[in-house]
């Protein structure tokens, strides 16, 4: 099989970094998800893109999605709050819920879904305003309640571990910082509305190893009162910070060049590094893929 990626570090390497998981991750599943996917397909076009994937994240919990390049990762991610719709041709069908509610109901505001499941991009996109424009910006125009601005920012900032660094500067562009404090700034603007997930889409592609591990402490601390999902080419990464990992591949469709992405396995992430049931999961993990 053809594959671009990068070689993955071999697995025990990758055990080295497996951390303590959630209470709940001794379960094949998680038993109280915030949101589901059951049975989705989503197309691009003519073209399907990723079939058939059911899925639960866990409440508190953070979910990491691997596999190779063109797999559907970042399709699936943004299925989750809808982002796909502002690609055109793009189409979903099967059902994702979000604490039980259908997200792509009719009478289902996408603008409130992504209120409610944020996304933080892999390249930090902070806007060209002050810091703490970029932090008020969300509470602003979707028009939230908020007693103090200044409360919010600092405690937006606070938990996205910014604010000791740029509490003295926060009328400063957002774009004055450094790439890993500007991840950190867009993480504090996602969570300013106070969405209940947090979807990441390689947040860490183009930091360093300081701002990596940073990002990944914070990303301990946020789970406390967010759930989180991240897709992400590091395994070490997912093994440091995913409760459960879902690993993917690419099917070639018969009769035609196709490749479709579909879910291979999914446990909590102890499983899936030390004791895979697939052998296409044991041979992406340890290293052997391709
Ligand atoms: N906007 C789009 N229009 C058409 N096809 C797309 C679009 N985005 C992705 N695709 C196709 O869907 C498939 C899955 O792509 P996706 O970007 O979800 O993969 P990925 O697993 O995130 O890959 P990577 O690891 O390289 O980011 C690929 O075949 C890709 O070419
Ligand atoms: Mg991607």
């Amino acid at each position: 099989m053809n594959n671009t990626m990068p070689a993955a570090p071999a697995t025990d390497d990758v055990a080295a970094h497996l951390g303590e998981s959630s209470p709940g991750t001794h379960l094949e599943r998680p038993d109280n998800p915030i949101m589901a996917c059951e049975d989705v397909d989503i197309f691009y076009g003519d073209f399907k893109a990723v079939s058939n994937v059911s899925l639960q994240f866990g409440f508190n919990e953070i979910t990491a999605l691997i596999g190779p390049s063109g797999c559907g990762k970042s399709t699936v991610l943004r299925s989750l709050n809808r982002m796909n719709d502002l690609i055109e041709g793009a189409r979903v069908e099967g059902t994702i819920t979000f604490r039980g509610e259908e997200i792509y109901g009719k009478k289902v505001d996408p603008i409130e879904v992504r209120r409610r499941i944020g996304m933080v991009f892999q390249k930090a996109n902070p806007f060209p305003k002050s810091i703490y424009d970029n932090v008020a910006y969300g509470p602003r125009v979707s028009g939230m309640k908020v007693e103090s601005m200044d409360e919010l920012v600092e405690s937006s900032l606070r938990a996205a571990a910014l604010w000791d660094e740029v509490k003295d500067k926060l009328k400063d562009s957002g774009l004055g910082l450094s790439g890993g404090q500007q991840q950190r700034l867009c993480i504090a603007r996602t969570i300013a509305v106070r969405p209940d997930v947090i979807l990441m889409d390689e947040p860490c592609s183009s930091l360093d190893p300081i701002a990596t591990l940073r990002i990944e402490d914070l990303m301990h601390e946020l789970k406390q009162d967010f759930s989180i999902v991240i897709v992400t080419h590091n395994m070490q990464q997912a093994a440091r910070v995913a409760d459960r990992t879902a690993f993917f591949t690419a099917l070639s469709a018969e009769g035609s060049g196709d490749r479709t992405g579909v879910l291979v396995e999914y446990a909590p992430t102890r499983k899936i590094f030390d004791d895979p049931a697939d052998q296409r999961t044991e041979d992406y993990v340890s290293g052997r893929f391709g």
